[in-house]
């Protein structure tokens, strides 16, 4: 039977229809709000409005669950690699053998930049952040590759164009910024692999692949690639919905990713962490400043606007953290002060009393830093890994017939009527 809600407003009552999703999530649906009542809602930061109905991501923030096309991460990250995972979020099912096979060969055949391309980096200023560099270099591969894609496809040459390019892209820019030359992919080589190969083999020392930091490089893009509507994935959602081509989608989600309050986070973390170890800083120094109103500090990797509870990647993330470290014996002394800041946010009733846990962030720069990346490019590594959710979205919104431009509305606050008043009467 169909559940509604029923809203009183001066009086009169109307009766707005409930949508319940597959996992008991319940929505008023308001579609028809203003058209009978002439009211709107306000909810800035969209904190309680659902702007799609979604199969791709699914979210418990109360009980840290995370799960992708129903799958639970904690399975993929164990299991899964990313290329397969990026096929799961675009399709909606787990490749044969076949289709995970023509994947990756279509991932390799797809990795070379046009070789125009390259004149566009070394136009760049040298101190040009990488992630805005790799936001305007997507919105340049539509002048490159614009034909049109059919959305029904299931191993998508557009797709796939963009999540090899962009790899590579990022590794180039990477090589262009230390005046290195640049490295071709290799065939024979994982999309991982590939990765590490173009960021740090060279001419002189050939880069000795680790298995065990090609592993963990998976891990950690698997647990990067969707996390339904958040910042970055509803700007490439709003974007996209005025039918704009898809790597103008993308580029805005990367824009909107680079904030210190979004993917920027893991960067901020870092430093963070860094700055905490040279001015001989203590956890309770830090959590002072994060708890004082008058302080526009965070602490940054804690608090999400989901997450009530220990967000399930950063579990993950710092469990392949402990590993890989060890595994490859390197003592990062930010480990130990991550670890005590963690502690110690755990047991302040500030982050209790408010449900701060360590968000994904909190861990991932530190994996990042035993890779070799370097903390400018970690929000680029964090946007390689998010491109098959944002065109999972992005392809789900394209074909939703329901589905409008975005638009929302305002509650306007300014001034009411008044005449223009010539320049000499001001
Ligand atoms: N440090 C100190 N206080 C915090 C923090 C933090 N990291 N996070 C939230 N709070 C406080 C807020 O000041 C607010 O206090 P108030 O109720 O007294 O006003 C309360 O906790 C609730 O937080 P909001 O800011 O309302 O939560 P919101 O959902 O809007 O923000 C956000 C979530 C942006 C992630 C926030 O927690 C934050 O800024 N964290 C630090 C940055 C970070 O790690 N970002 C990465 C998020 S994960 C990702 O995007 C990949």
């Amino acid at each position: 039977m169909s559940e509604f809600a029923t809203l009183l407003i001066d009086g009169k009552e109307y009766k707005l229809p409930v949508i319940v999703g597959t996992e008991g999530e319940k929505a008023i649906d308001i579609r028809k709000l203003r058209q009978e009542t002439g009211h709107i809602t306000f909810d800035p930061g969209f904190g309680n409005t659902g702007s799609c109905q979604s199969a791709i991501t699914f979210m418990d923030g109360e009980k840290g669950i995370l799960r992708y096309r129903g799958i639970p991460i904690e399975q993929l990250a164990e299991k899964s690699t990313f290329v397969e995972t990026a096929y799961l979020l675009m399709n909606g099912y787990l490749p044969d053998r076949e289709s995970l096979t023509r994947t990756s060969v279509m991932l390799n055949d797809f990795s070379l930049l046009h070789e125009d391309m390259k004149f566009f980096y070394q136009n760049f200023p040298s101190k040009a952040h990488p992630m805005g560099i790799l936001s305007a270099m997507v919105n340049a591969l539509r002048s490159f590759y614009p034909e049109l894609i059919d959305l029904d496809e299931d191993v998508n040459r557009t797709f796939l164009r963009i999540i090899s390019k962009v790899r590579t892209m990022a590794a180039v820019a990477y090589k262009i910024s230390r005046g290195h030359a640049t490295v071709y992919p290799r065939p024979d080589y994982s999309y991982c692999a590939n990765f590490l190969h173009m960021m740090f083999d060279n001419p002189v020392i050939p880069y000795r692949m680790d298995q065990e930091l090609v592993d963990a490089l998976n891990v950690f893009w698997i647990l990067h690639a969707d996390h339904e509507q958040n910042c970055s994935t509803a700007a490439v959602r709003v974007v996209g919905s005025g039918k704009v081509n898809i790597y103008a989608a993308l580029s805005a989600g990367i824009s909107a990713l680079w904030g210190p309050l979004h993917g920027g986070a893991n960067q901020a973390v870092i430093q963070m962490l860094e700055g905490m170890q040279q001015n001989n800083l203590t956890p309770a120094h830090v959590i002072e400043k994060a708890r004082d109103k008058t302080d526009p500090f965070k602490l940054m990797g804690f608090g999400h606007r989901v997450y009530k509870t220990y967000d399930p990647r950063a579990k993950i993330m710092k469990t392949m953290c402990d590993k890989v470290l060890k595994k490859l014996q390197i003592n990062d002394p930010l480990l130990d002060v991550a670890m005590e800041l963690e502690e110690a946010a755990l047991n302040d009733s500030y982050f209790q009393d408010k449900n701060l846990y360590p968000n994904v962030d909190f861990y991932s720069g530190i994996v990042l830093r035993a890779m070799g990346i370097p903390t400018k490019m970690f929000t680029v590594m964090f946007a390689i890994g998010r491109l098959p959710g944002w065109i999972a979205q992005w392809r789900e919104d394209a074909l939703d017939p329901n589905q409008k431009i975005s638009r929302p509305r305002q509650v306007y606050m300014g001034e009411t009527i008044r005449d223009y008043i010539p320049m000499d009467k001001r």
